[in-house]
């Protein structure tokens, strides 16, 4: 059983303002347009599942899995896509649901992607925007938190797959 130090980051209470916060700006941008939202997995599924919560927008849901090598603090930086959307793409106004964006390649990725499939419009929104070791310009729409460094877990962020489920973000300290 792992147990590394934790400290609490964001708060449970913290996280909720700041998702129905992003939800309202989210209805207000996209109203009375045809929306999909695509969440990240397997990380962004607890801030997907708040976040569509809010929306009174009638979006239609969908789902990729992103593989980076490693599964420890860093990202390589060799992305593949393990799973793609169901849905098709041309026509409507997409909106990616992640994490954290960290050195930006996972996003950078999955933006190139989609940016071929004949979308009305492409954004991203972001949890937690971390500056430390950003490599590739990627530029979120929508943004939870920036945090300056640390490496964060819990609300379905994970250290090797540790810490999904708790409902607040601590900061993990590993020997
Ligand atoms: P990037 O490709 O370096 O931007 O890495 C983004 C991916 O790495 C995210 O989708 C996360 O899954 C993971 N990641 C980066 N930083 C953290 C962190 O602090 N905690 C948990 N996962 C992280
Ligand atoms: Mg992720």
């Amino acid at each position: 059983m792992r147990q590394d130090p934790l400290r609490c980051v964001y708060t449970r209470e913290t996280i909720a303002a700041r998702v129905r916060e992003i939800g309202a700006e989210i209805n207000r941008l996209y109203e009375g347009k045809s929306l999909v939202v695509v969440c990240v997995l397997k990380g962004a599924f607890m801030f997907f599942s708040d976040l569509v919560k809010e929306l009174t927008v009638r979006p239609e849901l969908d789902f990729v899995r992103l593989a980076s090598y490693g599964s420890g603090m860093k990202s390589a930086g060799d992305v593949m896509l393990a799973k793609d959307v169901d849905l098709s793409l041309e026509g409507k106004h997409v909106l990616i649901v992640e994490d954290v964006i960290d050195s930006g390649h996972t996003m950078d990725f999955l933006l190139k992607l989609f940016a071929v499939r004949g979308a009305a419009s492409l954004r991203l929104a972001v949890l937690v925007d971390k500056k430390e070791r950003r490599e590739v310009a990627v530029t979120p729409d929508f943004v939870g938190f920036t945090l300056d460094e640390g490496f964060i877990v819990g609300y379905g962020l994970d250290y090797a797959e540790r810490y999904r489920e708790l409902p607040a973000i601590y900061e993990v300290r590993a020997e």
